[in-house]
Order: C-alpha cells, then sequence, then structure tokens
C-alpha cells in the first residue's frame, strides 16, 4: 500500500487528511506542519510532527502549503527517495527542488476548512517529471476522485487564471451584492436561488447564451441609473464589466 507524507495544516491540508485517513489504498503515514497545534486534532488517527528532520521515509510527500513556502520546504525534504509533490495552480513542477522524483497534485475547487467536500468529482490536475511517477499520482488521484487529469504546467497555469475569473471575482461580486443588501435592509437569501440558477445554467448553456440583463440588451437608459446609484469604486467595476459584457461576443471576447 503507498505510503503518504502530507505537509501542512491549513484549507487544503484538512480536506486531504480528512479523504486521505478514510481511504482503504493508501496510508498516510504522517502529518507535518509548522504549528504543531493546528494538526493536533489528527494525533489519533496518525503519526503528527512540527519538525521536517522526524519524517519518516514514505512514497509520496505532498505539499499543502503556502505557495511562497514551496521552494523553500521542497529543498529542505530534498534528499528524501519518495516522490514529491506540490498542490498549487499558480506554480510550476518545476519549483520543486528536488531533482528527478517531484509532480504535482492540483485539486481544482475551492477548500476553506470550515465548509465539508465530497473529493468525488472534483478533478484532479496530475503532472510528474517521470513516467511512472505520474501512474503513481493517477494511482493516488483515482482513489479519491473519478475525475482525474494530466495537465502540464502551462496549462495549469492557465487553469489557474480561469479559477481566478469564475470563482474569486465571482465570490467578490457576491460580497458587493450583498452590501447593496445590506445596507437597504433586504435580505441576502432574497438571491440565492438567482446565484444557483445561474450557476446551473452553465451546466446546459455557454457563458454567452446564459447572459441576461442590460448590457446583454444595451439597456443604457438602466445603465446610466444603476451607475448614478453606486459609489465611486463600485461604479469602477460596474462600468468595466458592463462594457466588457457589451463588447462580447458568442465565440468569446
Ligand atoms: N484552499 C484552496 O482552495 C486550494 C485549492 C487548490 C490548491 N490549493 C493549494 O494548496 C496549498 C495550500 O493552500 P491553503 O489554502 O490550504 O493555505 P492555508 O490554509 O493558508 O494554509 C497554509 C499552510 O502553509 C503553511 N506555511 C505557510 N508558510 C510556511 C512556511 N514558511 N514554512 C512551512 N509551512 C508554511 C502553514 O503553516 P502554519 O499553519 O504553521 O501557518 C499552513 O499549513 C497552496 O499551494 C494552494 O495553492 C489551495
Amino acid at each position: 500500500m503507498m505510503t503518504i507524507t502530507l505537509l501542512g495544516g491549513g484549507n487544503l491540508a484538512n480536506h486531504l487528511t480528512n479523504v486521505l485517513l478514510n481511504s482503504n489504498g493508501c496510508d498516510l503515514s504522517q502529518i507535518y506542519n509548522r504549528s504543531i497545534e493546528k494538526i493536533r486534532h489528527f494525533e489519533k488517527q496518525t503519526k503528527i510532527t512540527n519538525n521536517l528532520d522526524d519524517l519518516r521515509d514514505t512514497d509520496i510527500y505532498i505539499l499543502c502549503i503556502k505557495d511562497i513556502a514551496i521552494k523553500e520546504v521542497s529543498a529542505k525534504i530534498a534528499h528524501k527517495e519518495g516522490l514529491i509533490v506540490h498542490t498549487s495552480g499558480a506554480l510550476a513542477m518545476e519549483v520543486l527542488q528536488n531533482n528527478l522524483r517531484k509532480g504535482v497534485f492540483y485539486p481544482l475547487q475551492t477548500f476553506s476548512k470550515e465548509k465539508n467536500l465530497s473529493f468525488d468529482n472534483i478533478p484532479i490536475c496530475i503532472e510528474a517529471a517521470r513516467p511512472k511517477d505520474l501512474e503513481i499520482l493517477h494511482s493516488l488521484a483515482t482513489l479519491l476522485s473519478k475525475k482525474v487529469y494530466n495537465i502540464n504546467s502551462l496549462q495549469r497555469k492557465k487553469i489557474h487564471l480561469a479559477a481566478v475569473f469564475v470563482n474569486n471575482f465571482v465570490n467578490h461580486l457576491y460580497s458587493i451584492g450583498k452590501d447593496i443588501c445590506d445596507t437597504n435592509n433586504i435580505p441576502f437569501e432574497i438571491l440565492q436561488p438567482l446565484i444557483e440558477e445561474t450557476a446551473k445554467k452553465m451546466n446546459t448553456l455557454a457563458p454567452f447564451e446564459a447572459q441576461t440583463g442590460p448590457a446583454r440588451r444595451k439597456d443604457y437608459k438602466t445603465i446610466e441609473i444603476h451607475k448614478s446609484e453606486c459609489s465611486e469604486e463600485i461604479e469602477t467595476i460596474y462600468t468595466v464589466l458592463t462594457d466588457a459584457i457589451i463588447k462580447s461576443k458568442s465565440h468569446g471576447n
């Protein structure tokens, strides 16, 4: 059975730890985190440590730590014989400081510690320097999810960029919507069905086809009224997005 060391105690690390501990096909032998208290709750299920010199030898080392720390921490464990992978969408595989046995195991989803998620349908993007290691990552990924993709570093960078648009920016727009509701004594939940239907439409329609609203209709009168109701900062965002929608074409922008 493949043995695994997971490094990290944050959002993704917590989710991955839980799913790996509950998976029959692998053995999560140890967890490392710089701050031991953040992984204390796993102590009964596996070995925990905050000392990199204490790590046992395992088949795979999964780095679930901040992007900025990946280079440094991978250098500190570069002498290990096992396969070392990071989980970042933004970084190339080559950021890992060990020699040949390196790879990437990137689950394409938004993970927050507080929100439970099933891994079943989460796309897992894998990459490895050696074909044999890609097979190992494929075996691990298929234990967790039905959706496994071979994605190289360049493609993953583009996926990450696209993900910022469809997740982070959309999420920020939810915040703006919530602020507008809050300041006008309107329950934010009133927008929930609209939020859900907007996302559901992506299962059957292309984004351009699904678009409605004043910008798509080129209803300049309503657009001007909306702008007059916005603060300066929100008006800037409104104007950029409205202009982009007006200019957009069905084949893309
Ligand atoms: N969250 C997501 O939705 C998501 C999705 C896909 C991929 N990822 C990737 O997963 C990785 C972790 O992201 P996250 O959101 O889980 O981060 P996070 O919740 O902010 O956790 C950060 C982790 O990095 C550790 N860390 C930070 N600086 C360190 C250093 N200098 N040395 C050692 N450890 C250090 C922290 O240790 P302490 O606890 O000691 O501070 C903590 O364990 C990133 O590469 C990210 O790109 C995240």
